[in-house]
């Protein structure tokens, strides 16, 4: 049990409101079209979230959404920014193509000098987490692994590919969530990866908070942390106290709508992060 409060930091978040949400097609075993979507509730638990960082001194940027991709709430998945660098996406379904280039087209506007359009397939933060010395990567059913080494390439850091081989848990940001991005320390879901993923999950934090099973089907671990205020799906309820012993505070958070497009609090925040005091990185 830890006594000391832990330090957060303000972040930067890109957030795009869910006003064309839909679920009209499955790209994952979360998506059924035929069941019915309260827009209204969407719009409203969508707002709780963007609030509730306001709240907590975090700035939200808004992407306009666009009619005709409905998948676009889930902003995470549209680029990688770190050190303020921007890592572009190149979605797998055809049915999100046309996401990448809106988002391409918002850095390019909002003073991001350095973006990059990939090369290879890649989903943004669903497949990306970035920690203190790492770049994690999740691939099996997304992001290429050509695209782990073309982030590391242009990230300048070292990324650990991770395997994922349950297709519930199709992005890796549904299946493991980084606690302190300044100590790495991470939750994870160990039945979400290779056994030889494991293993080197196990060796990098073998501190690492881990979840259950029935935590992960709740999408516990598509949670965001700033460093002590760690905001998740409130469903589950098992992540609350193994998170307070460890001096952060959960925050429970219902976005009951968007989880049937397969997605929660993670999937619909995009970390922009700014440039720091560490190495530059790209090649300079
Ligand atoms: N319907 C979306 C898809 O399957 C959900 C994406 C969720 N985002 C995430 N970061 N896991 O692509």
């Amino acid at each position: 049990m830890r006594t000391t409060q832990r330090a957060f930091t303000p972040r930067r978040y890109l957030m795009c409101p869910p006003v064309h949400f839909r679920v009209t097609y499955s790209i994952n075993p979360w998506m059924d079209p035929g069941k019915p979507i309260d827009l209204p509730l969407a719009l409203a638990q969508w707002e709780d979230l963007r609030d509730r960082y306001r709240a907590l001194g975090h700035t939200v940027e808004e992407l306009a959404p666009r009619p005709g991709l409905p998948d676009m709430v889930y902003a995470a998945n549209g680029a990688t920014v770190v050190d303020g660098r921007v890592l572009g996406a190149r979605f797998a379904h055809p049915e999100r193509w046309a996401e990448a280039e809106v988002h391409l087209k918002w850095f390019r506007t909002h003073g991001y000098a350095e973006v990059r359009e990939p090369a290879h397939i890649n989903e943004g933060e669903g497949d990306f987490a970035v920690t203190a010395s790492w770049l994690l990567a999740g691939r099996g059913f997304r992001s290429s692994p050509l695209s782990h080494a073309e982030a590391q390439e242009f990230f300048g850091r070292p990324v650990v590919g991770l395997d994922l081989v349950d297709p519930r848990y199709y992005h890796l940001d549904t299946a493991l969530c980084v606690l302190d991005d300044e100590g790495d320390e991470v939750m994870y879901y160990p039945g979400a990866f290779s056994a030889g993923s494991r293993a080197v999950l196990r060796r990098l934090f073998p501190d690492a908070l881990i979840a259950t099973e029935e935590d992960a089907a709740a999408l516990g671990l598509n949670a965001v942390s700033d460093g002590r205020h760690v905001l998740l799906p409130q469903a589950a309820v098992g992540l609350f106290g193994p998170l307070r012993e460890r001096g952060y505070e959960p925050i429970g958070i219902d976005l009951g709508e968007l989880l049937k497009g397969g997605g929660s609090v993670k999937c619909c925040t995009q970390e922009l992060r700014q440039a720091s005091s560490s190495p530059s990185a790209g090649g300079q």
